[in-house]
């Protein structure tokens, strides 16, 4: 019998392609940015935080193809992904990744990890599943290890207006930073931050990336990330 294919699956090749969309083009030179930004942010958490990520191990939820594993591989540990869709982490190399078979399962032992992302994934997963997912998010990770959910903004009408028509986004369902942060604290993570981000095209950002870093409480920019902790060591449970 024929195994299931996961919905991006059939969007792995020519993914990049998939995402083309003219407003979306014209905010960055190139698609690299999204993800350079993304590294950007999460690096300013750590230094902010004062943790040394050297010694660390981070696992990408939803990783597709590992493109912000490879900005931060040689900034910790050891680094790893999964996702559902085997097409797209088959284009990942030289990084660990691991096929998920059941939505909200992660195919790894429990406190695997001091630092989770989940990066436009929740999105495309079921209402349902998103809490179940985040608390095996949990479950993986180890006593004070962090949890950083980046979801596009259904606040920014640019966004909403790229996602509506994005074949990559066919649906979606968006979910505001206050859902985000529902999912971080029911499954009994600590919230610590959250904050906007993707105000500025490349080009401004890249003079002006302090203004941008002004702005990350008003809720508009393109996309946010939720932080969260996982501060109460209860082994037994997870
Ligand atoms: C828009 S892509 C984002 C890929 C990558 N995180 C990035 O930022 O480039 C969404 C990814 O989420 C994955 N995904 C969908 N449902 C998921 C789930 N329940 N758990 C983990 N990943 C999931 C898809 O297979 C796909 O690779």
């Amino acid at each position: 019998m024929m195994e299931p294919r996961a919905e991006f699956d059939h969007l792995a090749e020519n993914y990049e392609g998939r995402l083309r969309h003219p407003v979306r083009d014209g905010f960055v030179r190139t698609n690299e940015f999204y993800h350079r930004r993304k590294w950007m942010l999460i690096a300013e958490f750590f230094f902010r935080s004062r943790v040394a990520t050297r010694q660390l191990a981070w696992l990408d939820v939803g990783c597709g193809k590992g493109e912000l594993l490879r900005y931060g591989r040689y900034h910790f540990g050891n680094v790893a992904g999964c996702d559902p869709s085997r097409e797209m982490i088959c284009q990942a190399q030289g990084i660990e990744l691991r096929l998920q078979e059941a939505p909200a399962s992660l195919p790894f032992p429990d406190h695997s990890f001091d630092f989770v992302t989940a990066v436009c994934v929740y999105h495309h997963v079921e209402e349902t599943l998103r809490l179940p997912l985040t608390r095996d998010i949990r479950r993986v990770l180890r006593p004070k290890g962090f949890f950083c959910m980046i979801e596009h903004n259904p606040f920014n009408p640019i966004t909403r207006l790229i996602v509506s028509q994005c074949p990559v986004d066919a649906g979606a369902r968006l979910l505001s930073a206050h859902r985000a942060r529902s999912y971080i604290t029911g499954a009994r993570l600590d919230y610590l931050e959250s904050q906007y981000f993707l105000y500025l095209p490349e080009g401004w950002f890249d003079k002006a990336g302090s203004l941008e870093r002004k702005l990350k409480n008003f809720p508009v920019g393109g996309q946010y990330a939720v932080f969260g902790q996982k501060t109460v060591y209860d082994g037994a449970r997870g």
